[in-house]
């Protein structure tokens, strides 16, 4: 599996605990290099790469529009399946980031997995993450070996939360740690509850 370097290090976990191996394409100081990825998805021919796009977690780097549309032409030439993880797209700082990857792959949507969780746009409370994929194509490495057994009052409190996904994270990109706790109202239709006051930055 190919990933830029530095990456997330959770995902390299993840990675090799799937017992598959990441190989590393190095990341420059101004972010991608895309001839370094197009070289190694022709010669390496992975079965997957990893990339995020958006904010990158460790470099904050966000790809540009017109490399997005680079991407997406040697993603279908090399027919490699990415998996975009676009669980810190929402909490861009200076300016929002350009349409997802998968926006420029509408032809091959069967080459396209994106990962995200409601833990940094909402609440590092709620432990809800997904994998949206065409179930064809899932590859069985990215099915959780364990059934995480998430509570369904969470379920539902992130479902509530997705409805509102356009007001919601501009109050956490604001002030992450102050912020009032974004998930109150929705905990309260839920449950008739009240939920922590403050949010928690994770
Ligand atoms: C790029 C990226 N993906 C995934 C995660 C994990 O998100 P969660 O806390 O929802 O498990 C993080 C956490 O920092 C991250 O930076």
């Amino acid at each position: 599996m190919l990933a830029g370097q530095p990456t997330y290090h959770g995902a390299l976990s993840a990675i090799t605990a799937s017992g598959a191996r990441a190989v590393p394409v190095s990341m420059t100081d101004d972010g991608w290099d895309l001839d370094a990825m197009e070289a190694a998805m022709h010669q390496l021919a992975p079965d997957l790469v990893y990339l995020i796009a958006d904010n990158r977690n460790p470099t904050g780097h966000t790809l540009p529009a017109a490399d997005r549309k680079r991407l997406a032409h040697i993603v279908t030439g090399t027919r490699t399946r990415t998996v975009v993880d676009e669980t810190i797209s929402g909490i861009w700082l200076g300016q929002p980031v350009p349409p997802p990857p998968a926006a420029e792959l509408t032809r091959r949507r069967d080459l396209d997995l994106t990962v995200g969780s409601v833990s940094k746009s909402f609440w590092g409370g709620l432990r809800i993450g997904w994998i949206r994929a065409e179930r064809s194509v899932m590859p069985a490495a990215m099915r959780p070996s364990v059934d995480m057994g998430t509570a369904i009052l969470e379920q539902l409190s992130a479902a509530e939360l997705l409805v509102h996904t356009d007001e919601l994270p501009p109050g956490r990109r604001e002030d992450p740690a102050g912020a009032p706790n974004p998930t109150r109202g929705a905990w309260r239709n839920v449950t008739g509850a009240v939920a922590p006051e403050t949010t928690t930055v994770v």
